[in-house]
C-alpha cells in the first residue's frame, strides 16, 4: 500500500497546502488550516484502464423536457421556497444558527411527506426518542388532542454514511432527510466530522444517490457565526438548492429564504411562526408583522420592504433620548448600521433635525430584517417622529431610498408594494418621485409624490 500523504486544508474556503500555514493565503481565514491524510488511490484508478462507462451523452432533441414532476408539499410557505414542491432526486441543503427550528421544520415535512410514500429521517445529533417527543408535540389538533403517527416515516441514528446509504436502500424511500451533514461520516476518510473534506465527501455522496435513484434528499447544515454554512462553502456547490432559516431567537417569526435553487427563483420567502406545534405557516406576514401596532404613537413608522418576490409591511420603530456620556450612541435592530449611520447624517444635515446629542434607536418590530434601502425613509420617519414627538399619520406608509443629498431615490416593483399596503388597509403612501411609469397607480391608495426627505415628511406627519 502506498504511504498516506498529509496535506492541510482550509476549513472555510477548502483551499489546499502542503505545509501547515497560520494563515489561509486564499480567504485570509486565521487558524483554519486543519491536517488531513490522503487515502491513496485504489488500483483501477491507476491502473490507466478504460472506464466502464454509466453515462452517455444523448441528443438534446431527445431529452424530454417536461417540467420535473414535483412531489406536491402541503406546507404552502415550504413549497414555495422551494419553487413549487419537492423535485424528485433533487438535492436541498437547509442551513440555520443551532436552535432556530431546522429540525422541527424538516419532521413536520417528513410528517407531511410519509402520505405519499416512505420517509426516511436520519439524525446524528438527537436520539430517536427524543425525535419521537417531538412528532408527539407536532402532531397535535388545535386543541391538543393527539393525531395518528404517519405509517411510512422511519426514523434512524446514524451517523456513519455508508450505514446510512445501506438504510436507504433497505428501506426504498421518497425522501431522505440528514440531520445533520456535519455530524455525517465516511468512515475510510481520516479527517473528522465536520471537516471540509467530510462534509464535501459526504455531501457529494448523498448528492450521487440523489441523481442515480431519484430520491429527494434534505441534508440539515449549522451555520458559522458569519452566517456561513459552517466551514465549507464548497456544499453550496454541490447542492441544487440552498435554503437559509433566520430569524431572532426571541422572536417567534422564522424566515426560510432561498440563496439558490436550480429549479425556482432564488431570492423567495417563506415565513413561519415558531409556536406550540412547531412551526406554524404565517400567510399573511404583514398582518402578523403590525398586529401589535400602536397606532398614533410618536416613533413609529411602516416601511414596505420586498423579500424575494413577496411584499411585507413591517413596523420600524424609533426612539431618540438625550445622551448621557459623551458620545452619542446608535443602536440599530434589524436594519444596517451603516445605512441608520447614513439616515441619521441626512436627517441631521439635510433635514435640520438635532441629532448629535441623542441616542438613537431603531427597530425592526417582530424580528425581521431589513436590508433594503427602500425603507430609509420609513427609518427616517420614525426617528423624526420620535424626535419632535410627534406621531406619523396612522394610515401612511413609506417608501424611498434616501441619497445624501437628502433625496429620494426611486425602489423598485412599487406597483407590488402599493397594492399590499393598500390590501392592509392603508390609505396613503409616501414615495419617490418620477416613479410613475404611466399605469395607474393601483386602486384604494393615495400616492403622495416626494422629492425629498424634508418634503416627505412634511406630509408624513398628523398636524399638530
Ligand atoms: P430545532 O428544530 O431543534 O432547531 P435546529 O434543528 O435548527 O437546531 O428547534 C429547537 C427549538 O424549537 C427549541 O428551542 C424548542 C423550539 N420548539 C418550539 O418552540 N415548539 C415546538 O413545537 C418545537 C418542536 C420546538
Ligand atoms: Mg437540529
Amino acid at each position: 500500500m502506498a504511504k498516506a500523504e498529509k496535506r492541510y486544508v482550509c476549513q472555510e474556503c477548502g483551499y489546499i497546502s502542503v505545509r501547515s500555514l497560520g494563515r489561509c493565503p486564499q480567504c485570509q481565514a486565521w487558524n483554519s488550516m486543519v491536517e488531513e491524510v490522503i487515502v491513496p488511490e485504489t488500483s483501477a484508478q491507476k491502473s490507466g484502464r478504460p472506464l466502464a462507462l454509466q453515462s452517455k451523452p444523448r441528443r438534446l432533441r431527445e431529452i424530454s423536457g417536461d417540467m420535473e414532476e414535483r412531489l406536491r408539499l402541503p406546507i404552502e410557505e415550504f413549497a414555495r421556497v422551494l419553487g413549487g414542491g419537492i423535485v424528485p432526486g433533487s438535492i436541498v441543503l437547509i442551513g440555520g444558527d443551532p436552535g432556530i427550528g431546522k429540525s422541527t421544520l424538516t419532521l413536520q415535512m417528513s410528517i407531511e411527506m410519509a402520505r405519499l410514500g416512505t420517509v426516511l429521517y436520519v439524525s446524528g445529533e438527537e436520539s430517536e426518542r427524543q425525535i419521537k417527543m417531538r412528532a408527539v408535540r407536532l402532531l397535535r389538533s388545535e386543541d391538543g388532542t393527539p393525531l395518528e403517527m404517519p405509517d411510512n416515516l422511519f426514523l434512524v441514528t446514524e451517523t456513519n454514511l455508508e450505514a446510512i446509504l445501506q438504510h436507504v436502500e433497505n428501506t426504498k424511500p421518497r425522501l431522505l432527510i440528514v440531520d445533520s451533514i456535519q455530524t455525517t461520516t465516511l468512515p475510510g476518510m481520516n479527517s473528522s466530522a465536520g471537516s471540509v473534506s467530510q462534509v464535501r465527501e459526504c455531501a457529494a455522496r448523498l448528492r450521487e444517490l440523489a441523481k442515480s435513484s431519484g430520491i429527494a434528499v434534505f441534508l440539515i447544515g449549522h451555520v458559522t457565526k458569519d452566517g456561513a454554512i459552517a466551514g465549507p462553502r464548497v456544499l453550496e456547490h454541490i447542492v441544487d438548492t440552498v435554503l437559509y432559516l433566520e430569524g431572532d431567537h426571541f422572536q417567534a417569526y422564522r424566515l426560510l429564504r432561498s440563496v439558490k435553487n436550480r429549479f425556482g427563483a432564488t431570492s423567495e420567502v417563506g415565513v413561519f411562526a415558531m409556536g406550540e406545534r412547531g412551526m406554524e405557516e404565517v400567510r399573511n406576514p404583514s398582518e402578523a408583522f403590525l398586529a401589535e401596532r400602536m397606532a398614533n404613537a410618536p416613533g413609529s413608522a411602516i416601511a414596505v420592504t420586498m423579500e424575494g418576490t413577496r411584499p411585507i409591511l413591517v413596523e420600524m420603530q424609533g426612539l431618540t433620548s438625550p445622551t448621557s456620556f459623551g458620545n452619542p450612541r446608535r443602536t440599530p435592530n434589524g436594519v444596517d448600521f451603516n445605512r441608520l449611520l447614513l439616515v441619521i447624517a441626512v436627517l441631521t444635515r439635510r433635514v435640520g433635525l438635532r441629532l448629535g446629542e441623542q441616542d438613537v434607536f431603531v427597530n425592526v418590530v417582530g424580528g425581521l430584517k431589513v436590508t433594503e434601502p427602500a425603507a430609509d425613509l420609513a427609518v427616517a420617519a420614525a426617528i423624526a417622529s420620535s424626535v419632535k414627538d410627534q406621531p406619523v399619520r396612522a394610515d401612511v406608509v413609506l417608501i424611498g431610498e434616501i441619497g445624501l443629498s437628502g433625496e429620494l431615490r426611486s425602489v423598485g416593483q412599487i406597483e407590488t408594494r402599493l397594492r399590499e399596503a393598500a390590501k392592509l388597509g392603508f390609505k396613503t403612501a409616501i414615495v419617490p418621485r418620477k416613479m410613475h411609469r404611466g399605469l395607474p397607480w393601483p386602486e384604494g391608495i393615495q400616492v403622495l409624490e416626494a422629492r425629498s426627505l424634508h418634503q416627505a415628511l412634511e406630509i408624513a406627519f398628523v398636524e399638530a
